[in-house]
């Protein structure tokens, strides 16, 4: 397992940048404003580019036709994050025509893919600052530099090393991530994501509970997300991921423990029994299946079988009382059949996910499958995605109702003013609960009744 940090010197480069660029800001305090697509390791990265631009003395603007820097944190995961993003760069121009000082950047994942930034430069000229996955620790130099009337077009290789100690800036809320790995070597084979983030590295496992406690302690928040492509093959050089977690179990204050993702073929028993043996771990994994088809899992390169799926279903329902699961499924891989999506609808059905995420197939260049024989047509992938998510709606109702008159502790993450006003907050389960309240509950941890159930969601009464 890799494990090569970034420079000190590097680091204090940009620390230094930093404090030229605060200097340099004086008095004022231009807004930022970032916009993230795609994934939570994503909207983490925007949180260290705030942090890095709180340091030097920017702040959060209300909105983005006021502020002094756009950024744009991009996504490459499907086509559709792709053309989202293009569409919105290009408004940006108006705004920098009544505003020129206005600085515009654009990173992340879609910078990495071969020819992407210089696309995206040639097509916005507008554009001050462009750069990849692998030059976020070098961003106040970067900005620096475009506040010094350059243009930065930087896209190395994806990230090989770590870099610890860059500020963050948090979403506000009572909940957030802590990365623990970075990149992916699986290379599914409809995946672009190892290429763009590089390959598997595991942070040491005395730095994430360092991190975490200063989240819990310095912060205010009381549950924690541990982020990584695949917490399953965590490796702090010999460190696995079950012993990690029953790690930051002890951290004081924290009271819920979430992790994500977990790749099938890498869960453990050990780590079904770190769940159940740890208090503060929540009773939900997210756990993609991708397909319930061996012929398919094994074209896309998964290296598990359906049948052992099921053996982990059985495996963590029989020990971590009450866990649900959550899932991402593709439909219309190459080649894909009815009696493909049959087995997968079948797999479905018998798991009894309580919420899934549900994608068409789309072709990314460079990855195995986007060269495969037996493409799906994009109306048949449409049809295909259509039928998964009403099976998948009729088992979320269907496995709702097993919380009737039950007890469970809620956090109370915001009011709902749609129709009467309600409070909302999670289970350990990840299941939404509305109840009766005010604003006052917010962040704080009740316990409810469950007197009713909706769609996607219950409905409770606190009894304390
Ligand atoms: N097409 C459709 N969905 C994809 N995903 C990853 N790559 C693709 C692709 N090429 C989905 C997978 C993954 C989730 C984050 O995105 O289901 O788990
Ligand atoms: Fe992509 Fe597979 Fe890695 Fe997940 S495990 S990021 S789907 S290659």
């Amino acid at each position: 397992m890799d494990q090569s940090f970034v420079d000190k010197n590097v680091l204090d480069n940009s620390f230094s940048a930093i404090r030229r660029i605060k200097e340099m800001l004086g008095d004022v305090c231009p807004g930022y404003y970032i916009e993230t697509y795609g994934c939570q390791m994503n909207e983490h990265d925007s949180e260290k580019i705030a942090g890095m631009l709180e340091a030097a003395g920017y702040r959060k603007a209300s909105e983005k036709a006021s502020a002094d820097l756009i950024l744009f944190n991009t996504c490459c995961i499907r086509d559709h994050a792709e053309k989202r993003t293009f569409g919105n760069v290009g408004f940006v121009k108006e705004i920098k025509e009544n505003n020129p000082s206005l600085i515009t950047a654009v990173c992340g994942c879609m910078m990495q893919q071969p020819g992407a930034a210089e696309a995206l430069a040639a097509r916005f000229p507008f554009v001050d600052m462009i750069f990849g996955t692998n030059e976020l620790h070098l961003f106040p130099q970067m900005l620096e530099s475009v506040m010094n009337g350059e243009r930065i077009i930087r896209v190395g290789k994806p990230n090989e090393e770590i870099a610890e100690g860059l500020p963050i800036k948090r979403n506000a809320g009572f909940s957030t991530f802590v990365n623990i790995m970075y990149g992916c070597n699986n290379f599914c084979s409809y995946c672009i994501v190892p290429y763009v983030r590089g390959r598997e590295r595991s942070r040491r496992a005395g730095d994430i509970v360092e991190e975490v406690r200063r989240v819990v302690r310095d912060e205010g928040f009381t549950e924690v997300t541990l982020l990584g492509q695949n917490v399953n093959s965590y490796n702090d050089n010999g460190l696995k991921f079950p012993e990690l977690l029953r790690m930051v179990n002890e951290v004081d204050g924290l009271k819920r423990l979430r992790f994500m993702t977990s790749h099938p073929k890498d869960l453990s028993h050990e780590l079904v029994m770190a769940m159940k043996e740890c208090d503060k771990v929540c009773e939900h994994i997210h756990l993609p299946v991708q397909s319930g088809s061996n012929r398919i899992l094994e074209l896309m390169n998964r290296r598990y079988t359906r049948e052992h799926y099921f053996d982990l279903v059985d495996d963590l329902r029989e020990n971590v009382k009450g866990i649900e699961l959550t899932t991402d499924i593709i439909v219309g891989f190459p080649t894909e059949t009815d009696e493909d999506l049959e087995d997968t609808l079948d797999l479905v059905r018998r798991v009894g996910y309580s919420s899934a995420y549900t994608f068409a197939y789309s072709i990314r260049p460079g990855t195995k499958a986007a060269v495969m024989d037996g493409q799906i047509p994009e109306a048949v992938k449409k049809e295909r995605l259509k039928r998964l998510n009403d099976v998948i709606a009729e088992t979320i109702v269907k496995a709702n109702d097993k919380y009737l008159g039950t007890v469970g502790e809620i956090l109370i993450e915001g009011k709902d003013t749609r129709g009467e006003p309600m409070m909302f907050g999670k289970l350990g389960s990840l299941k939404m609960v509305y109840v009766k309240g005010d604003e006052s509950m917010i962040g704080k941890y009740y316990n409810a009744m469950i007197t009713g159930t909706r769609f996607n969601s219950l409905a409770g009464e606190i009894i304390d």
